[in-house]
């Protein structure tokens, strides 16, 4: 036991490694690894689904076995009665996160294999819940519009019935690629604070829609998964190009941090960033979307050569969902749906480790303070 004046604070435990992983290594040069392989060689080359397929089983599947595991994930996405009513009576005003984080939670009540904490149905439970996160998002922005929820098509692939489903207009290639290399570099990423939330959560020997409520709290945050949707805010604000630079610099000058810049692992370039610019230069194409990448470019620029910090993966990831049709309050939300493939795994892998999550403080109040009874206070 080490006294606790003794105690060294590792603050925000920056470079403390909490646990081992298999999963994903996130590399301060610059790169990205999911269970060995470097995303540059995933992105644009697998689907979504063999990434979340990767993720929980841990190997790439064969053909046949991605086939099943599609099958699987799009007869999953349909929700429970009761928690269809229940996004639909939500508040509108509120955050759809919100809704989003409670709906998860709702659905622990509705598990078909409740009190089965084995490993097979906890693998079970991952498919399940990577499929219905996405029919919430769904679900709330279609009821949001007071518009008619489509069923999934069996003949689609998982993220295309997702993009369809949430605009209820069959993607083009264009979008159906974009979604699922945003999908791709969204799907884990190391010990990140929503990650090792759910991994604290699952640690206690809690059920998986408990972790992933934790992480959906966690994720919600701007310094963390929220941070895309203050981007598209930043952007809206600059009316004109030719304002980027004022703009910016204003914030700096006041020590204003850029939503979308800056990384606690990152030395280098994020690696995903080089994939979501590109993505977004491949809808260039749209006036808006044009408009809105030349402000980013600009940004960047200016960003770097005063602060020497990079775009994080939420920087260009705005400008990719703004380009899809998705309204900003919704990024944080297909953010979550690309993530939980990786919270889940990570939750299995926590649960295989066994161990409880708790680290200790260096206690820095007072001592032997006299009581006083209330009535004398
Ligand atoms: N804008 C301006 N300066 C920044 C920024 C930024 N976005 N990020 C870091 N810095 C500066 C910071 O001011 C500090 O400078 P100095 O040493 O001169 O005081 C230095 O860089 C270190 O910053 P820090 O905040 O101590 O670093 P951290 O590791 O604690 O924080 C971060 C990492 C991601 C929270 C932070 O960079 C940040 O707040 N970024 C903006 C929010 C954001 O984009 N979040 C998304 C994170 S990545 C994807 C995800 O998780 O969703």
């Amino acid at each position: 036991m080490i006294k606790n004046s003794d105690r060294a604070v590792v603050r925000g435990l920056k470079d403390v490694a909490a646990a081992e992983t298999r999963i994903s290594y996130v590399d301060f040069n610059g790169f990205l690894y999911y269970l060995g392989y470097n995303i540059d060689d995933l992105v644009g080359r697998v689907t979504y689904a063999e990434v979340a397929y990767l993720l929980i089983h841990k190997r790439l599947p064969t053909q046949l076995e991605l086939d099943k595991f599609r099958v699987d994930l799009v007869s999953s996405m349909k929700l429970p009665e009761p928690v269809i009513d229940s996004i639909v009576s939500a508040p509108k005003h509120c955050h759809p996160m919100d809704v989003l984080r409670t709906e998860v939670s709702h659905l622990a009540e509705y598990d078909p294999e409740d009190n089965d904490y084995s490993e097979p149905a906890n693998m079970r439970r991952a498919t399940r819940l990577i499929a219905q996160i996405p029919t919430i998002v769904v679900t709330i922005y279609r009821s949001r519009l007071n518009q008619l929820i489509p069923e999934p098509k069996k003949e689609y692939g998982f993220a295309q019935n997702f993009l369809y489903m949430f605009k209820d207009a069959v993607p083009d290639d264009n979008e159906r690629n974009v979604l699922h290399r945003y999908m791709t570099l969204h799907a884990d990423h190391g010990f990140n604070a929503s990650t090792f939330a759910a991994r604290v959560t699952a640690s206690t020997n809690s059920d998986m829609y408990s972790a992933v409520t934790s992480a959906l709290g966690t994720l919600k945050g701007p310094l963390h998964g929220g941070a895309s949707e203050k981007v598209m805010e930043m952007l809206d604000d600059i009316n004109l190009e030719e304002e980027v630079e004022e703009y910016i610099s204003g914030l700096l000058d006041d020590q204003k941090k850029i939503m979308g810049f800056g990384h606690r692992v990152y030395r280098a370039q994020d690696p995903r960033t080089k994939h979501l610019r590109g993505m977004v230069e491949d809808l260039c194409h749209r006036d808006r979307t044009l408009g809105l990448y030349n402000k980013c470019i600009k940004i960047e620029e200016i960003v770097y050569n005063r602060k020497k910090i990079y775009p994080n993966v939420d920087f260009y990831a705005a400008v990719a969902m703004d380009a899809l049709g998705v309204p900003k309050e919704f990024f944080t939300l297909f953010f979550a749906s690309s993530r939980i493939s990786g919270w889940v795994s990570h939750v299995i892998e926590q649960y295989e480790d066994a161990v409880l999550l708790r680290p200790d403080s260096k206690y820095v109040g007072d001592f032997n303070r006299q009581f006083v009874p209330i009535e004398k206070r």
